[in-house]
């Protein structure tokens, strides 16, 4: 086999399609001294749906503010690499740019408006938008979540499964290319969780949107995406298509089995090699 023969056998399933969004060794620091993200890279294909997996305080919460802009709000900073939408970097650009370029995160914990109705929190969804003709994507919103034209009172006053629809509805508002998703399944009933991935699907299949996934529910997410990253203390340590990481017995062991077992770290796990990469 010659050199460029064996190239293409190493080659990751996710390199052969166009990025859309490529993440490249960033280095991310919070009060000038805390460094959370160590060198992290991924990449999220066009069209695609990509999971990125952790623990508590991996840095996956770090990693969507990173790419949104939001960090900047939070005392943190992009100290080393490049965030690269549609091959144009976006470090240092204001959220609300960033926004306009077609990137929308639905942040954890939902943050919707408690005390708007929910149209006015969906018609916040579209504050970027100079094209008149938001009533049509409403009632798009609408046709996702029909119980939402049903909650005529206060946000604040809905479910925690309506209000994560909602969260999600008002991203739709912005028309992204890309939605980052901040654990949509969490405090959600297995049922719920169920419905709002259905829905994930859905608007990947139907609208095009790209979609990069933060889950803690790993089977849900892999159920969903067609590639995955596992991310500890700042870093990508694992990544494969969907499938593979399903398969993956560190995965399952870590992510997929457990019931109540004690965590143990990933690196230390028998099969686990670091990967060099991107060093
Ligand atoms: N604004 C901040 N200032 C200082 N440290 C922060 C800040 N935000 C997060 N951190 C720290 O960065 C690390 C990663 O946090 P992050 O929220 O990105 O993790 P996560 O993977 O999203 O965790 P979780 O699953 O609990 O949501 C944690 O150690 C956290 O304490
Ligand atoms: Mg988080």
């Amino acid at each position: 086999m010659d050199g460029t023969a064996a190239a293409k056998v190493q080659q990751r399933w996710v390199d052969t399609l166009p990025a859309l969004l490529e993440v490249n060794n960033v280095e991310v620091v919070y009060n000038d001294v805390i460094l959370v993200l160590r060198g992290l890279s991924l990449k999220v294909p066009q069209g695609h749906i990509v999971a990125l997996l952790g623990a508590n305080g991996a840095g996956k919460s770090t990693t969507l503010k990173a790419i949104s802009g939001l960090l900047k709000t939070e005392e943190g900073e992009i100290t080393r690499g490049d965030i690269l939408f549609a091959g144009e970097r976006l470090n240092g650009i204001d959220p609300d740019r960033i926004v306009r370029k077609g990137i929308f995160q639905v942040m954890e914990g939902r943050r919707i408006i408690a005390d708007m109705t929910v149209l006015e929190n969906l018609r916040l969804g579209a504050f970027t938008r100079s094209d008149g003709d938001i009533r049509r994507d409403i009632e798009m919103v609408y046709g996702y979540f029909p119980r939402l034209k049903e909650r005529t009172g206060l946000a604040g006053y809905l479910s925690g499964g309506e209000q994560q629809m909602l969260a999600i509805g008002r991203a739709l508002m912005a028309r992204p290319k890309l939605v980052l998703m901040d654990e949509p399944s969490m405090g959600l009933s297995p049922l719920l969780v169920k419905e709002v991935f259905g829905i994930i699907q859905r608007l990947n299949k139907d609208l095009g949107i790209t979609i990069l996934l933060v889950e803690q529910n790993a089977r849900m997410a892999l159920s969903v995406a067609s590639y995955g990253y596992v991310m500890e203390q700042g870093k990508i340590v694992l990544d494969g298509t969907a499938e593979e990481l399903a398969n993956n017995e560190d995965v399952k062991e870590f992510y997929l089995g457990g019931h109540g077992a004690e965590r143990k770290s990933f690196k230390n796990l028998k099969s686990y090699k670091r990967r060099k990469r991107w060093l």
